[in-house]
């Protein structure tokens, strides 16, 4: 996904814009080449895939973080997205990036299955990091504009801008799961996180349920009113609105992609690299402990255990985008991850025929498609995940009919995935059956859920999620041309 700067200009004039996302991150990293020169290249994770078609069909700006520390890079267009980048001090990556939002909200939010670390610099980097942020914001917002402020390493945001520029109009939107109340409530900081939330107009969740905890701690950390309708609340003279808004993927972009001659010939190929097994087995992550990357491998060892299953029946492929790797939890799941890839192929390879191909590497698109569009089987068992979007990414791609997709009822993706095989992640038992179900499924069965799938992720796609939301926030969402 590397892309040379090139197709890279700067911005000689920066023309205040109408409508901005801001994000921790930019969609690409600017990466520092060993010679001394620099790259942009794809930023990882779900909010980059959903949000960055949104933009290019918007015309916006974006504003957020190159994904290095200590650089200044001057405002630019990158391949045709307007970039205003937000500088970090390697303190601040570790204090506000790596320690509050991912060693504090990202396991808090999650269900702590993880132990979340509570540390009051972690959470004054966190403040100054969002003032910061929002006084980027303010300097490039035009009169009236709308910003939409992304996630959850943002949340102090929008008050903060609202205080700087009252005239914007603020939407904000929570790309996790947002958590049980008596979780939330461990936060020391709590109440400051409801409050900065509540600077929004419009505050965005995945589910219900993220509505009604949001709901119960605004009226009882940040005495908000409830009003008639379920959705709302006052506080002060100002009405917060909120609701939930499944996110989603470029849908028909990706069945197009895996429609191409191309894709088509590399799933093919994909196959025959692997020896051509009855079956291939699919995961594709970021490499993180939510994404039970080991309860499916446990599940591909017990079938092999009871003889169920041999490697000429089936291979399985993990793919793993490398993520957060100073961040102590990730450290000990990746070693915990490649032990198990170690014993499993030590127990059952024959020479040149390993059960587990992993790779921890982020693949470009058109070759993640093909991956898809090779897989009999798609393993997505995340112990909790706010969405899931690589589920909607293999639906898209499989015009074919062909596919049986495993979900975790703990993803947002099963309330719309309903003709998934829906498994606990934490039932080692029901993940092995429906992993061996969906093994042995009738291709007449199979095509009939991957149908219905179809339906749900092509007439679903991240335009009506950003519309719907838009929408919501008082504004007239540009149809898309
Ligand atoms: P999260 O946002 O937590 O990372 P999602 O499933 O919502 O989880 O989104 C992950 C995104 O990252 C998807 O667009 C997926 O295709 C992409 N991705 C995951 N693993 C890889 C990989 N190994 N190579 C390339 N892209 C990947
Ligand atoms: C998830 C989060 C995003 C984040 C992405 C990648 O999708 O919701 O906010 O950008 O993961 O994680 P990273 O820490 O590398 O930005």
């Amino acid at each position: 996904m590397a892309r040379s700067t090139g197709d890279t200009t700067k911005k000689d004039e920066h023309p205040p814009a109408d409508f901005v996302v801001v994000a921790n991150r930019l969609p690409v990293d600017l990466e520092k080449l060993p010679d001394g020169g620099q790259r942009w290249k794809r930023s990882p994770g779900g909010l980059v895939t959903a949000l960055e078609p949104m933009l290019r069909a918007r015309d916006g700006a974006w504003v957020g973080w190159p994904g290095v520390p200590d650089v200044d890079v001057e405002p630019l267009v990158e391949d045709g997205l307007q970039l205003h980048p937000v500088r970090l001090s390697a303190q601040e990556v570790e204090d506000y990036y790596e320690g509050f939002s991912n060693g504090t909200l990202w396991p808090l939010y999650h269900d702590v299955v993880a132990p979340p670390a509570f540390h009051r610099h972690w959470w004054r980097a966190y403040r100054t990091v969002n003032e910061r942020f929002a006084e980027a914001t303010a300097a490039i917002a035009a009169e009236n504009a709308t910003v939409w402020i992304q996630d959850y390493q943002l949340q102090l945001m929008p008050a903060m801008l609202r205080e700087l520029r009252p005239d914007l109009k603020i939407g904000f939107f929570l790309h996790i799961p947002f958590p049980p109340t008596e979780l939330f409530m461990q936060l020391p900081w709590r109440a400051r996180i409801v409050e900065g939330l509540l600077g929004a107009d419009l505050i965005g969740f995945h589910t219900p349920g993220g509505v009604r905890n949001f709901r119960w701690l605004a009226t009882h950390l940040a005495g908000a009113a409830p009003v008639r309708s379920r959705n709302e609340v006052t506080v002060g003279r100002r009405t917060v609105k909120m609701g939930a808004f499944p996110i989603s993927i470029d849908s028909a972009n990706l069945d197009e992609l895996s429609r191409t001659d191309a894709v088509i010939k590399r799933a093919a190929q994909v196959r025959e690299d692997l020896g051509n097994p009855k079956k291939v087995i699919l995961g594709v992550d970021r490499l993180d402990y939510t994404k039970g990357i080991n309860v499916r491998l446990r599940a591909f060892e017990e079938l092999l255990e009871d003889g169920r299953l041999s490697v000429e029946d089936a291979v399985m492929v993990q793919l793993a985008t490398p993520s957060r790797e100073r961040v102590e939890h990730y450290q000990k799941m990746r070693n915990d991850i490649e032990q198990s890839v170690g014993r499993i192929n030590g127990e059952y390879a024959t020479v040149g025929h390993p059960p587990v191909h992993y790779l921890h590497q982020s693949l470009p698109r058109d070759e993640l498609a093909a991956f898809f569009l090779a897989a009999d089987v798609m393993l997505v068992t995340p112990l909790r995940d706010g969405m899931n979007l690589v589920a909607k990414e293999y639906v898209a791609c499989r015009h074919d009919l062909g596919g049986a997709l495993v979900l975790s009822e703990f993803a947002g993706a099963a309330a719309e995935l309903t003709s998934a095989l829906l498994v606990n992640p934490h039932d080692t038992d029901g993940v092995k059956e429906s992993l061996y179900a969906a093994l042995t499924m009738s291709p007449q069965e199979g095509r009939k859920r991957m149908r219905t799938l179809r339906k749900q992720v092509l007439t679903h796609d991240v335009d009506r999620w950003a519309r719907s939301f838009l929408e919501a926030l008082g504004l007239d969402p540009e149809p898309r041309t």
